[in-house]
């Protein structure tokens, strides 16, 4: 049995930051922040949503999607380094939003590569047969954690949330290889102190870029399939230039690649489900195509999946 994504959804803060907003509060500029990043605009939460709130109204969508109820739910994973407290988890809190009430519930802590590890632990159980449907959510409101005055770090990131339905899928479709892997010696570029995030971009920048390609390759190899065999490329939208290096290695073209840095940011675990939404909404991911997704995050992380597209 493969385990598949059966409905999706996202959502995102109403409030849009853009580039020349953040001109008149640091010593920043459009022309820098584009540049280098890619990054036009960015959503930022009002203070009264919190992150479980973000992921609630994303999950309402993706179950809605996948025509189901969520007392259908068995599992809820929630991919986020932002949550509302240590404990009870998100996905606790999101459980009762939901009225989930057959469904267990926890959070993981993979930062950008959160969602990728919240698939391929919800594939075991759909393949076990533990579990039918299992709901993933990768959110994060990073704005909580920002520090404003911090331009190395302030224009990156975005508030978001994207979530999936996990369940049985027909033959051939589904989750096809996968690869999960993490370096905690890398932990000291990229860390949370004092509730502020703290960053060495250069470091994070040259892992990125290696990581993104190596796992790309790794996971094609893995599912017996080549680069021609890939119909589009959703990478963790971290910065264009980043992405534009693993879309380089698949040796794809510009529009086979999910772009949405531009309109959030740096979203982290929220990122590429945030993208794969944008992208079934646009016609450009449909039923059998071969969709390589790639992310890496603090810890440091990475993992990279190839599913075919369709229940
Ligand atoms: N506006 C203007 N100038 C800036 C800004 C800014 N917002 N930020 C930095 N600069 C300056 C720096 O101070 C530096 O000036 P200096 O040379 O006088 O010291 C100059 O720009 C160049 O800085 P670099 O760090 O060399 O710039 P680079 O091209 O490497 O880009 C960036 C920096 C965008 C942070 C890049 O390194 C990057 O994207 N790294 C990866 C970051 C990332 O993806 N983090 C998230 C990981 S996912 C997760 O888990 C949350």
């Amino acid at each position: 049995m493969n385990a598949g994504i059966i409905g999706i959804g996202k959502y995102v803060p109403e409030k849009v930051v853009t580039n020349h907003d953040l001109e008149k509060i640091m010593d920043t500029t459009d022309e820098w922040i584009r540049t280098r990043t890619g990054i036009e605009e960015r959503r930022i939460a009002p203070d009264h949503m919190d992150t479980s709130d973000l992921a609630y109204e994303a999950a309402k969508v993706a179950i809605e999607n996948a025509s189901i109820h969520p007392e259908e739910i068995d599992l809820i994973l929630v991919a986020t380094v932002t949550p509302d407290q240590p404990f009870p988890s998100v996905g606790c809190m999101l459980q009762e939003k939901l009225g989930a009430k057959n469904a267990a519930a926890m959070d993981i802590s993979a930062a950008c590569a959160g969602f990728m590890y919240g698939m391929i632990t919800a594939k075991q159980f759909i393949e076990n047969n533990a579990y039918k449907h299992i709901l993933i959510v990768g959110v994060e409101k990073l704005s909580k954690i920002m520090n404003w005055e911090d331009r190395n770090t302030a224009v990156l990131f975005g508030d978001g949330a994207g979530a999936a339905v996990m369940g049985p899928v027909s033959k051939d479709r589904g989750i096809l290889s996968f690869e999960l892997g993490s370096d905690g010696s890398g932990g000291k570029h990229l860390y949370q102190e004092k509730d502020i995030i703290q960053m060495n971009g250069r470091e994070v920048f040259k892992f990125a870029v290696r990581q993104m390609g190596e796992s790309s390759i790794a996971v094609l190899d893995k599912a017996g399939l080549t680069k021609e065999d890939v119909d589009f490329l959703i990478p963790h939208q971290a910065n264009i230039r980043i992405m534009e290096s693993a879309r380089q290695r698949l040796e794809l073209p510009e529009e086979k690649m999910s772009k949405t840095v531009h309109k959030y940011g740096n979203t982290s675990a929220a990122s590429i489900p945030i993208s794969i939404v944008d992208e079934v909404e646009a016609g450009k991911i449909n039923d059998d195509d071969v969709i390589v997704m790639v992310g890496f995050g603090g810890g440091l992380t990475w993992g990279a999946i190839v599913m075919k597209w369709g229940k």
